[in-house]
């Protein structure tokens, strides 16, 4: 199984540090968003991930790219932790990109991965969602996927007015976690929720190339994955899978906050020490 992660989107909930750094290079702490996505996809056993990237965000590229004189200097003083750490951001995985020139919806970003892909299943995994799960949120999806071998989209409870934002899973009937769709209805008003089932930008796409190819361009001329999702789920079989873990919205300031201190807390060098400072901040404001 392969993954491709699309990084077209702008960015603009995050401007202005998004006017220079892509929002997929956000950092938590020290590491950015998409490496802890390209991660979740190694601890599911996949190993090679296709990147789209816009013309822009050639950066991308530079930060998954062999530093060989950075790691020699590392070596040469002695720092042979930090040369390891700059040289596993490499390793992890076999990584790849495509450039998606004009930025005219996801499923375009999907439509020119293709070549990659062939026929195969795949994962999709967007950029703005953050999902710390055990076992991770894609192994969750492919373990599901191995029992119906059609399309499997994550989705999670969300009881928030901002569902919103999201597309939503029109279940056929709710029992369980694992539950046939009838549609998916992209950011619908509140009054018209088909569930309270939000997408979390997780998805083992089977066979979606041919519905890809059959929707329209919608508002802003731009071609929407969830539109081709959903021809699927009239014509075939199609599931949506709630998941276990923690989702944070990464392309939201707050969100990529809590992600930092909450990611920050379980860390070995430094998560006791920030413990104690976060209770003692609290004790003051
Ligand atoms: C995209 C998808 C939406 C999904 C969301 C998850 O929306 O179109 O269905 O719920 O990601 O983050 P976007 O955030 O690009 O507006």
């Amino acid at each position: 199984m392969k993954a491709v992660i699309p990084c077209g989107g702008m960015g603009t909930r995050f401007l202005p540090i998004t006017k220079a750094v892509p929002k997929e290079l956000l950092p938590i702490v020290d590491v950015p968003v998409l490496s802890h996505i390209i991660d979740e996809c190694v601890q599911s056993g996949i190993h090679e991930v296709l990147i789209v990237i816009s013309p822009q965000k050639q950066i991308i590229k530079d930060y998954f790219s062999y530093n060989q004189s950075l790691y020699d200097d590392l070596m040469r003083s002695g720092k042979t932790e930090l040369a390891a750490t700059v040289a596993a951001v490499c390793d992890n995985a076999d990584i790849s990109f495509v450039v998606q020139e004009k930025p005219i919806g996801s499923a375009h970003a999907v439509a020119i991965t293709k070549p990659f892909v062939g026929d195969n299943p795949f994962v999709l995994a967007l950029g703005d969602d953050l999902i710390v799960g055990s076992p991770p949120v894609t192994k969750q999806l492919l373990d599901a996927y191995d029992n119906v071998k059609s399309t499997v989209i994550g989705v999670q409870r969300h009881d928030g007015d901002d569902i919103t934002k999201y597309g939503v899973a029109d279940v056929a009937c709710e029992n369980g976690k694992l539950n046939l769709l009838k549609g998916i209805v992209e950011k619908p008003p509140l009054n018209a929720l088909p569930s309270r089932l939000a997408c979390y930008g997780r998805y083992v796409l089977h066979d979606i190339y041919t519905y890809i190819d059959k929707i329209q361009a919608g508002k802003d001329g731009e071609y929407q994955i969830t539109d081709a999702l959903m021809l699927q789920c009239k014509a075939a079989k199609a599931y949506s899978y709630e998941f276990d873990g923690k989702r944070y919205d990464m392309g939201d300031k707050f969100g990529s906050l809590q992600a930092a201190i909450e990611l920050s807390l379980k860390r070995k060098d430094f998560g006791e020490e920030l413990k104690r400072y976060i209770k003692e901040l609290a004790s003051r404001i």
